[in-house]
């Protein structure tokens, strides 16, 4: 099968109440576990590539890696950038390939959001490829924190509808609490899912994505730490929460904190336990395979995207 826009992909989910996972790639191993989860669980799949991504493999790699994973599986898969942060990086992917691009211009005021936004999407729509934009400041907020920051830094619902109609754009990232990395809460976590439900009233049938959506899974925490690792207060969304926002407008859900953290703790375990092993299969085999693991729980017990293809 050929690569798919997500367009469909998100039409079923938004309809069915889960949402599609989005993992990043930045090698053969990470590819094969997800697609060999994706593969179990007869789920769709989309495979971003972060611009980091793509300058640490090279374009024609990843999609080179991406089109054997076509071949080797009969899955619906989006190839789709990361965080796009420039007009050009977008064409760069939309002319190569990729059938998916998010132009990520949060950093920017709205109204030059919504210029470069739109420049993309006519961009992207001419070559049948669809666009992910982002509004709102993806940080992570304390618990003490007053409403007015709150509002401050998330999606105001009524200007994400406002985005939608002014750039024409298929899918929109919105800020409701996660943040990227290892360390998204001090206290105990928290979404707004009052804001996210006001999204949907405003924006009703469209798909909204939520980026900064690993879990930080303890058991993997831990791996890291006993073998060698020191990466003490991690914390990371809650799966239920996941889960009951997959059942609202929330149709992808980016992950890639838990993929570094399964392959790492894998691979520390197996150097850790024999420090004479020096051959990389021996322990970027069990990465690989720790990696298939995480994603098939994901896909099975929080996204709800297991035969859905
Ligand atoms: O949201 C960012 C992703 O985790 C990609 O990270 O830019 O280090 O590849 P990266
Ligand atoms: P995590 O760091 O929570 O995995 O988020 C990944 C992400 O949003 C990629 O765009
Ligand atoms: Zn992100």
């Amino acid at each position: 099968m050929p690569l798919v826009s997500t367009k469909e992909m998100f039409e079923k989910a938004y309809k069915g109440g889960y949402a599609i996972g989005a993992f990043n790639v930045n090698n053969m191993e990470i590819i094969q576990g997800i697609v060999d989860a994706g593969k179990e669980e007869q789920a769709p799949l989309i495979l971003q590539v972060s611009a980091g991504a793509r300058k640490y493999a090279k374009h024609v790699y990843l999609v080179k890696l991406v089109e054997a994973a076509l071949e080797d599986s009969d899955l619906p898969i989006a190839l789709h950038l990361d965080h796009g942060d420039s007009f050009e990086l977008c064409k760069d992917c939309v002319d190569g390939g990729f059938t998916s691009v998010m132009i990520d211009g949060s950093k920017y005021e709205y109204k030059e959001n919504v210029a470069l936004t739109k420049k993309v999407v006519e961009y992207a729509h001419a070559h049948g490829v669809v666009v992910e934009a982002e509004l709102g400041r993806l940080a992570g907020v304390e618990d003490d924190v007053k409403v007015s920051d709150k509002d401050a830094l998330f999606t105001d619902p009524e200007q994400a509808a406002e985005f939608v109609a002014a750039t024409g754009v298929d899918s929109l990232a919105i800020a409701i609490g996660t943040s990227h990395g290892a360390y998204k809460f001090k206290g105990d976590p928290y979404l707004d899912f009052e804001r996210l439900e006001k999204v949907g009233k405003l924006l009703p049938g469209f798909p909204i994505v939520l980026h900064g959506a690993s879990s930080v899974l303890p058991e993997f925490v831990k791996k890291c730490n006993e073998f060698g690792g020191n990466i003490p207060g991690a914390k990371g969304v809650p799966e239920e929460m996941l889960h009951k926002a997959a059942g609202m407008a929330v149709c992808k859900i980016n992950i890639d904190t838990d993929l570094r953290l399964a392959m790492t703790a894998s691979i520390r375990e197996v150097l850790m336990q024999n420090p004479a092993e020096f051959d990389p299969r021996k322990y970027l085999g069990p990465g690989r395979d720790a990696i298939k693991a995480m994603v098939q729980h994901k896909i099975k017990d929080v996204l709800g995207c297991s035969h859905k293809i």
